[in-house]
């Protein structure tokens, strides 16, 4: 029978099953080590899926993870109904939907939360969060030939400003990777799922509250809103201003873009393919600038 592709991530290759089942693999071509490594990682994130399945929150939903075949580098899962919740799909929702959302994020959040003891006080730095060599290199050595004066004097006080940028903040039992790919959204059922818990891990508070997802969809003050409401809050992050520390997150998510765009462009393209592929990146870079010079200026007021 013909395997129905569903989708991939950065490692994982998903196809149907049938029956409301998807098998997992790691991408075609990916050498013996890479697989042994995701197979590991598997048997990790199957014990991170089953402590936040048995919290049985009904505002959420999180698919078993039902098998684990070593030998042939196979995962057996629940299948999530629904699709990527995009900003699209989002918009396209009702207020009641979109409210319910931000609840679920929350719920989740306080859930991991309180599956592992918060680690307290610890001093964090947020820059270890970035590639900062790439990230100098880009501006030193790439970004001179496309951006301006005004662009690059910005990019490298931003880029000191981050490496400078210290707090003592709560670790806290946190998912880690809140984007659009890793949370499913079935706008039939309402239904909202969580996957990939593959980077599930110890975060300062703040981090899956103001999420790449949070952002993308704008209700990163709803979700923080939500976690406070339930008697949890940010303050124990001690940088002393919150508006500070949103700031902050919410630049290292662009920053993270930033990165990933700069790092793709080649500095003598050969192939028009190539230039048009630099254009692209330039455009896209330049609207991300445009954005954290806009958080710049809204949390300097
Ligand atoms: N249990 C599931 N049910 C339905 N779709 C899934 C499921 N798990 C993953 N997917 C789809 O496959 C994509 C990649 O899976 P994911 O586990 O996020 O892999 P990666 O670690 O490579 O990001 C997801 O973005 C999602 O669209
Ligand atoms: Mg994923």
């Amino acid at each position: 029978m013909a395997e129905t592709f569903i989708a991939h991530g950065r490692e994982t290759l998903v196809v149907d099953y049938g029956d409301g089942f998807v098998i997992k693999r790691p991408l075609d071509g990916v050498s013996l080590d890479k697989k042994m490594k995701w197979i590991c990682k598997q048997h990790a994130v199957q014990e991170t899926i089953a402590d936040i399945e048995s919290v049985k929150n009904p505002l959420y939903n999180i698919p078993s993870m039902i098998h684990i075949k070593d030998t042939e580098f196979q995962v057996l899962e629940q299948r999530a109904p629904g699709q990527p919740l995009t900003v699209d799909l989002y918009k396209s929702l009702s207020k009641r939907q979109q409210i319910e959302i931000g609840n679920s994020i929350a719920a989740l959040l306080m859930d991991m939360r309180e599956l592992k003891p918060v680690i307290p006080d610890v001093s964090y730095k947020i820059s270890t969060e970035l590639k900062m060599e790439k990230f100098w290199n880009i501006i030193s050595t790439k970004m001179p030939k496309w951006f301006n004066n005004e662009e690059l004097s910005y990019m490298d006080k931003l880029y000191s400003y981050i490496d400078s940028v210290k707090y003592i903040s709560p670790m806290v039992w946190s998912h880690s990777d809140l984007s659009s790919g890793n949370v499913l959204y079935d706008a039939q059922s309402s239904r909202l799922s969580f996957i990939d818990f593959a980077d599930a891990k110890y975060q300062t508070v703040d981090h899956d509250i103001i999420s790449p997802l949070a952002f993308d969809l704008e209700i990163y003050n709803d979700v923080y809103d939500n976690y406070v409401k339930s008697g949890y809050d940010l303050s124990g992050i001690n940088d002393g201003n919150i508006k500070q520390t949103v700031k902050n997150r919410l630049s290292i998510i662009l920053l993270k873009r930033l990165i990933k765009q700069g790092d793709d462009l080649r500095l003598n393209p050969k192939l028009e393919k190539t230039e048009i592929n630099n254009a692209n990146k330039v455009a896209c870079i330049r609207g991300i600038i445009e954005k954290l010079q806009c958080i710049d200026k809204t949390f300097s007021k």
